[in-house]
């Protein structure tokens, strides 16, 4: 009889075959995989290399779940081809932290409640981080209008401003983006 109980892996192993060898630097390593063309980078990231941290939301670019960095810039990753991404740098939520000290935003998402079920922060916290690179927000009106790319279902949104909002105004945060 027959069974349906495929894993992770055994997924990532179809995966592989007829695929393509590449090399992806993610979080300052260089990690060698198998992908077909097809392959998006968020299947990529959580399939093959177990990086779950990036969340699929929508898989249409719609909900900013998968928000991750390349070459410092926000990207949804369910938008975006593995096999395009040799020689960038990719930045996951798994590498935002320097070793054991979280990053400003994700210890200020906890101090401002900016999370309830924890689904879409990832993507928010990346998107956030970029958003403040950016320095194109200065009010709560512009962090919401250039967030508006990330929904959260649990509508933690007023957490998420103030967290946002907290850090760009703290004076030491340059040294952290
Ligand atoms: S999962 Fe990529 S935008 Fe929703
Ligand atoms: S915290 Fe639940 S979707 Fe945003």
């Amino acid at each position: 009889m027959p069974t349906n109980n495929t894993t992770p892996n055994d997924q990532a192993a179809d995966a592989n075959a007829g695929g393509c060898a590449i090399t992806l630097n993610i979080n300052g390593q260089d990690r060698a995989l198998t992908v077909e063309p097809r392959v998006t980078l968020l299947d990529a990231l959580r399939e093959q290399l177990l990086l779950t941290g990036t969340k699929k939301g929508c898989d249409h670019g719609q909900c900013g779940a998968c928000t991750v960095h390349i070459n410092g810039e926000r990207r949804l990753a369910c938008l975006t081809l593995a096999v395009m991404q040799q020689g960038q740098k990719i930045t996951t939520i798994e590498g935002l932290a320097e070793e054991n000290a979280l990053h400003p935003l994700q210890q200020a998402f906890i101090r401002h409640d900016g999370f309830q079920c924890g689904f879409c922060t990832s993507g928010q916290i990346m998107s956030a981080a970029a958003l403040l690179r950016e320095g194109h927000a200065r009010t709560e009106e512009e962090i919401r209008e250039l967030m508006s790319g990330n929904l959260c279902r649990c509508g933690a949104y007023n957490g998420i401003v103030e967290a946002i909002t907290a850090v760009m105004e703290a004076s030491d945060a340059a040294l952290y983006l």
